[in-house]
């Protein structure tokens, strides 16, 4: 009987090396495990057996059958991978340099975010991400801003309906998703994965339902920064800020902290800055980004004690920062793939 299992063994063996079908399969299968094959045929046989050797039987060929079936699944998935193989085409190499004749570039949104980050990183910044999908708490609730703030109106916030679900975005039964309105919330998610000191700036794409004209865009970008540690002061959010933009505008700017408000932050500024380099924008004072110091009741929602910490957030437009560099008066030219205009970068 043994001997009988073992030539079963094999020759399923030997057929399935030759399969190239799912067909082929299909039929190898019948012949062994179907109503007439041989396995089965095998098995039927154990009326035969005495009473006494029937477990070992029944186990000695249910032992092969499993091998078999295993054979089988194997077989079955290699098809599959040879299948997916063939609908991918050639793999590509993408570690190889582009040939000679590459053209194209970066596009300058993604070239001042990339100068942006390179400053950052050079004084011990690191770089966070965060889902563009965002739920109420995240965007606003954690951020200390009240249901009733008018950022959070259906004219400036685009709602998603309340039946979407997004597997990789958990929420509250009693709240709903929104595209994220800034990239504020990455601070959130951020404090509550790592513990202070933290220093993380996030860069990333937000949406507001704003009407599109020259300076605004439903979509645009913006570069979050958050710095937590002890004794954090409003003249460490200057040193840094100030440093970021001689970085990107030239050692000559001028800058200034003027008070405003964000639900985030308290003390809240907006940095302005002045330059004699900036053509149509020389020589006057022009707002750049909203920043502030951390504020506690933000610290409170994370489980951050605002004893023991404090901290400075800011928050600047990328399309912005691009315009001012740039001379650009227009913020839909990044949008529209026009290569006269992006070949001039
Ligand atoms: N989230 C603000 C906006 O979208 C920008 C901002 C202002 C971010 C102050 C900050 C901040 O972190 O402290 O307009």
């Amino acid at each position: 009987m043994e001997e009988q299992l073992q030539a079963i063994l094999a020759e399923t063996e030997s057929a399935l090396a030759t399969v190239e079908a799912r067909s082929q399969l299909d039929q190898i299968k019948a012949s062994i495990l179907g109503g007439n094959g041989k396995l089965t045929a095998l098995m039927k046989g154990i009326a035969s057996v005495p009473k006494e050797e029937r477990p070992a039987f029944g186990q000695a060929v249910n032992k092969t059958k499993k091998q078999i079936e295993n054979l089988l699944a194997q077989t079955a998935a290699s098809l599959d991978n040879a299948e997916d193989a063939a609908a991918l085409g050639k793999t590509a190499d993408v570690t190889l340099p582009p040939s000679g004749n590459y053209v194209g570039g970066l596009h300058p949104l993604t070239q001042v975010k990339r100068r942006i980050t390179l400053i950052f990183r050079q004084i011990g910044f690191t770089v966070a991400e965060a889902t563009e999908v965002e739920t109420e708490w995240f965007c606003f609730d954690a951020l200390n801003t009240p249901e009733d703030h008018p950022a959070r109106d259906e004219q400036d916030t685009l709602y998603f309906p309340k039946e979407s679900r997004f597997g990789n975005v958990s929420k509250k039964s009693d709240e709903a998703y929104v595209l994220r309105t800034h990239t504020s919330s990455v601070q959130i998610r951020t404090m509550l994965k790592e513990k202070p000191p933290i220093r993380v700036i996030a860069p990333g794409r937000c949406f507001r339902r704003d009407t599109v004209d020259a300076t605004h865009s439903a979509n645009f970008h913006q570069v979050e920064g958050l710095y937590v540690d002890k004794k954090v002061t409003i003249r460490d959010l200057k040193a840094v800020l100030d440093h970021l933009l001689r970085e990107l505008f030239g050692k000559e700017v001028k800058t200034r902290l003027r008070p405003s408000f964000f639900p985030f932050t308290e003390p809240s500024f907006e940095v302005d800055l002045f330059s004699s380099n900036l053509g149509r924008l020389s020589n006057k004072w022009i707002e750049i980004m909203g920043c502030g110091m951390v504020d506690p009741k933000v610290f409170d929602n994370v489980g951050i004690d605002p004893e023991e910490w404090s901290g400075f957030a800011f928050g600047l437009g990328i399309e912005r920062v691009a315009m001012m560099l740039h001379g650009i008066d227009d913020i839909r030219h990044f949008y529209q793939n026009d290569l006269r205009f992006l070949s001039q970068f």
